[in-house]
């Protein structure tokens, strides 16, 4: 851990972003009490369909100068489509974050939690707890390709994927290292190189030259197809997962789903450099059905908070925070937790139980 200041920029943007935002910032400021970690916020009102209204566009044209100042974002959630259509306000905020700080590690946590209905069968808390790593910049999302005689029979579209020696690289170092410094140090790499027969094959070189460099960590891989069902029929196997952009994008919702409630899972999109700041945010958006009415889980807002701590290094404070969470989680208390994992209570007692747990202290 760093002994300097962590400057964080914060960012609630719309719907439940704004409500459960309060409840993260209570949390880690809790934790960073306890463990007398020096943090520094400042809230910003961009990214948000408020500021559109206001501004016509999401972001201040200034936006990358003010926020690269800062070491990481906190960010809630995005999107009003009543407001403004979203391609326009994810486009316009979210990943233009992502792209121009080059936040090319997508981070999820994918562990069964205390309290948390499992929708697989007899798995208990401490089966299931692995990270999935996702490559976030290049791969099959590429603006490579076109369209050729559209409208006419011979209408032809082409996409391509792009796998570049620094992006494959980078992306696995990190994924190495993440299962390195674990107990089990065991990586798992996604792979189809049996039906994409360049790419893939490519990716798996990789695996193969980096993996000498890390003799500890026991690696196998898997083509994506029989990997999802893994991810269902024996998740107690894996520990870090690493796959391309595609590949990263679907194992981060199955991951989670695999461990209940859309409202607990967080995100981190890194950039392991520290060249730009890193963004840490709940998996959910901004819930317009339920935005309003208090009700919004707070525990994936929290968890993204965790992450940043456990990011930066502050691993006992990110484990505290993780283990209060748990607690609550545990206790289950019927006014406590929210609707969506079958309580009666809203943002404000789920939010105030956890900061009150962190507060406990060591
Ligand atoms: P959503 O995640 O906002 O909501 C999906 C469902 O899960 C809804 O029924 C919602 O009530 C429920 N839910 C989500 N978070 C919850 C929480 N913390 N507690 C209890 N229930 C929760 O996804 P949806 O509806 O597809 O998108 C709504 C808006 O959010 C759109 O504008 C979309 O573009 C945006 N969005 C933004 C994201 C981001 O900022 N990273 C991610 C996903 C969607
Ligand atoms: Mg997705």
């Amino acid at each position: 851990a760093t002994s300097k200041t962590l400057r964080i920029a914060v960012i609630p943007g719309d719907g439940i972003g704004t409500e459960v935002m309060p409840y993260g910032l209570a949390c880690v400021k809790a934790a960073a009490k306890i463990y007398d970690i020096s943090l520094e916020f400042e809230e910003f009102d961009f990214a948000s369909c408020a500021y559109y209204q206001k501004h016509g566009k999401m972001l201040p044209d200034d936006w990358k100068e003010t926020l690269s100042k800062f070491d990481a974002l906190y960010f809630g959630a995005v999107g009003l489509p009543e407001v403004v259509p979203d391609h326009v306000s994810l486009w316009g905020s979210l990943l233009q974050f992502r792209r121009e700080f080059d936040q090319y590690i997508n981070l999820r946590p994918c562990r069964l939690m205390p309290g948390v209905r499992c929708p697989l069968a007899n798995r208990k808390p401490g089966d299931i707890d692995f990270w999935i790593v996702r490559e976030n910049t290049e791969g099959e999302y590429s603006s490579i390709g076109g369209t050729m005689f559209p409208g006419t029979e011979r209408e032809t579209v082409i996409q391509e994927t792009v796998m570049t020696r620094i992006g494959v690289d980078r992306v696995l170092k990190y994924a190495f290292d993440l299962a390195q410094s674990r107990p089990k140090k065991h990586l798992t790499s996604a792979t189809k190189s049996n039906g994409i027969s360049i790419t893939m094959p490519y990716w798996d070189s990789r695996v193969e030259a980096m993996s000498p460099s890390y003799s500890d960590v026991k690696v196998d891989k898997f083509h994506i197809d029989i990997l999802t069902a893994h991810f269902v029929q024996r998740p107690q196997h894996f520990d870090v997962v690493v796959g391309s952009n595609l590949f990263g994008d679907i194992l981060s919702d199955l991951g989670p789903a695999c461990t209940g409630t859309i409202g607990i899972a967080p995100s981190g999109n890194i950039n392991p450099t520290g060249k730009f700041p890193s963004l840490f945010e709940p998996v959910h958006g901004s819930a317009p059905d339920i935005m309003g009415k208090g009700i919004a889980n707070p525990v994936g807002m929290i968890w993204a908070g965790q992450m940043m701590l456990e990011h930066f290094g502050y691993k006992e404070a990110a484990a505290h925070m993780l283990k209060s969470v748990e607690n609550v989680l545990a206790r289950g208390e019927d006014s406590v937790v929210t609707a969506d994992m079958g309580g009666h209570g809203n943002t404000k007692s789920f939010g105030d139980a956890v900061e009150q747990e962190i507060l406990k202290g060591k």
